[in-house]
């Protein structure tokens, strides 16, 4: 394994993912999968089943080479961990939603217990030469908890959403405990320079840490805190494009379409996504542009998501309610403006969806980075390439400059982008696409789990760094 020597990878996260048949795999996952493989390493995380009492007994399992190692929770821990704190707390909180976000003690209680599960059951599995990389906000305190037990190993964690503004973030109850808890890891990684600003900037002001470059110290503790975007197996996603499912799907779709140019969103369930504002957007652009009727169609494919969660109930809710009216003022009998699916696909066909529409719209709030937007460049057509609309509040804005980068709270901004895009000049169509394809290709995920680990490796046993990366 490249950059991991004779080490082993333990990876932990919320949700181990673990190979399909069809190869239909999260880019996370594949990426991942690879390095436990060709490391002999193991993926530890919870079941996503429920069971009466807790026991701590490990289900083991093994495909395609990686190695999982799975726990059962009580239903009380998914309702306080990952529905509450996780999900009515973390979530909305550093998506800058302090007006969702609920802080409850339980919720509290129950994230510290299930980690504390998570640290016992992975525990016994560390050898001292292993490499521990923990995922996402689930699990902020694990690594803590397992230097409580004696582990001295390489330790990271990778943050896969936003880091929110300090003054957002001192509306946490114990907000600098879970802070604190971060200082145990020994490289720390998100998505954007502004998530990590951010993140320096609570350490400075609240904590009185010091930041000198890649290294944040807190008291007798210095970690490296690092921006890493995660990309997407380009390759793979390009080649998905023309596979047998692809060109069915864009044959399907195509038909339906009758000519029709297609605007596509594929997005979870989350109100974080801009989904309101999407269709507010479109509205708008349907309301300004009647000469455009009948020429467009959005197809909005949003998987329901969370649904144990009441925001996620609400969104849901206000999304059936404004796609009916949408269509309700603007369909004919032979003409639909929104086509909304609460399905997912699989990853081929999707790729075929986003190769058939003209413009790919993703228009988050706030998205620590959002993958549909690498996805949507890496499944074009070079030679006829779509448009894509991308909200500036994305942490791929940062990489994808050459999107039509917007305001998506601005119905108008999102209208006028779709103008322009479904009028934009074949030539500029392509170099667009182009610079875009040349950062999702070269940063694309092998690259952020080398520069990742590399980091790791890099540290020394005792926390010290041996040389810099
Ligand atoms: O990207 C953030 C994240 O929470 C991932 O950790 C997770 O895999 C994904 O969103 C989907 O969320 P969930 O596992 O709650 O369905």
């Amino acid at each position: 394994m490249e950059a991991l020597g004779m080490s082993r990878l333990i990876v932990i996260s919320n949700r181990v993912s673990r190979p399909t048949k069809n190869g239909n795999q999260g880019g996370l996952a594949v990426a991942l999968s690879q390095a436990l493989r060709e490391s002999r390493g193991i993926w530890v995380g919870w079941s996503g089943e429920i069971t009466e009492n807790f026991t701590g007994q490990i289900g083991f399992s093994e495909d395609e080479g990686v190695k999982t190692a799975t726990i059962d929770l009580e239903e009380q821990d998914v309702d306080e961990y990952y529905n509450g704190y996780a999900n009515k707390t973390l979530w909305p909180l550093f998506h800058f939603r302090i007006d969702l976000a609920e802080y409850a003690r339980d919720f509290e209680g129950g994230y510290n217990r299930v980690n504390q599960r998570f640290a016992d059951t992975t525990s016994p599995l560390i050898e001292p030469e292993d490499i521990i990389w923990v995922q996402d906000y689930h699990m902020i305190p694990l690594g803590r908890m397992l230097r409580d037990r004696g582990h001295d190993n390489r330790m990271g964690f990778f943050l896969h959403i936003p880091w929110p503004p300090t003054r957002l973030l001192v509306s946490l109850p114990h907000h600098s405990k879970l802070v604190q808890a971060l200082f145990a890891y020994d490289v720390v990684g998100f998505h954007t320079e502004e998530w990590l600003e951010s993140f320096r900037h609570y350490v400075e002001r609240e904590m009185g840490g010091s930041v000198d470059g890649d290294f944040v110290t807190l008291g007798k503790r210095t970690i490296q805190a690092i921006a890493c975007p995660i990309g997407i197996n380009a390759q793979e996603y390009a080649s998905a494009a023309v596979s047998d499912a692809a060109k069915d799907m864009y044959e399907k779709v195509r038909r339906s379409l009758q000519d029709r140019a297609m605007i596509v969103g594929v997005d979870r369930l989350d109100y974080s996504k801009g989904l309101e504002e999407r269709f507010n957007g479109y509205a708008r652009f349907l309301k300004d542009h009647s000469e455009q009727h009948r020429n467009v169609v959005l197809t909005q494919i949003a998987p329901p998501s969370r649904g144990e969660v009441e925001s996620y109930q609400q969104i849901r809710a206000t999304l059936d309610a404004l796609a009916g009216r949408i269509n309700g003022e603007y369909s004919d009998v032979d003409w639909t403006p929104i086509r909304y699916v609460n399905q997912g696909y699989p990853r081929d066909k999707l790729a075929g969806i986003y190769r058939a529409a003209k413009i790919g719209l993703v228009t988050p709030l706030r998205d620590g980075m959002n993958l549909v937007a690498k996805e949507y460049v890496a499944a074009q057509n070079p030679d006829d390439p779509g448009v894509l609309i991308l909200s500036r509040f994305a942490g791929a804005a940062q990489q994808l400059k050459d999107a039509l980068l917007i305001n998506p709270y601005s119905p108008e901004e999102m209208s006028d982008a779709i103008t322009r895009a479904l009028s934009m000049p074949l030539d500029e169509r392509k170099r667009r696409w182009r610079a875009m394809m040349d950062s999702v290709e070269k940063q694309d995920i092998s690259w952020w789990r080398q520069r990742f680990t590399e980091r790791l490796m890099a540290v020394q046993r005792n926390g010290e760094v041996k040389q810099e990366a």
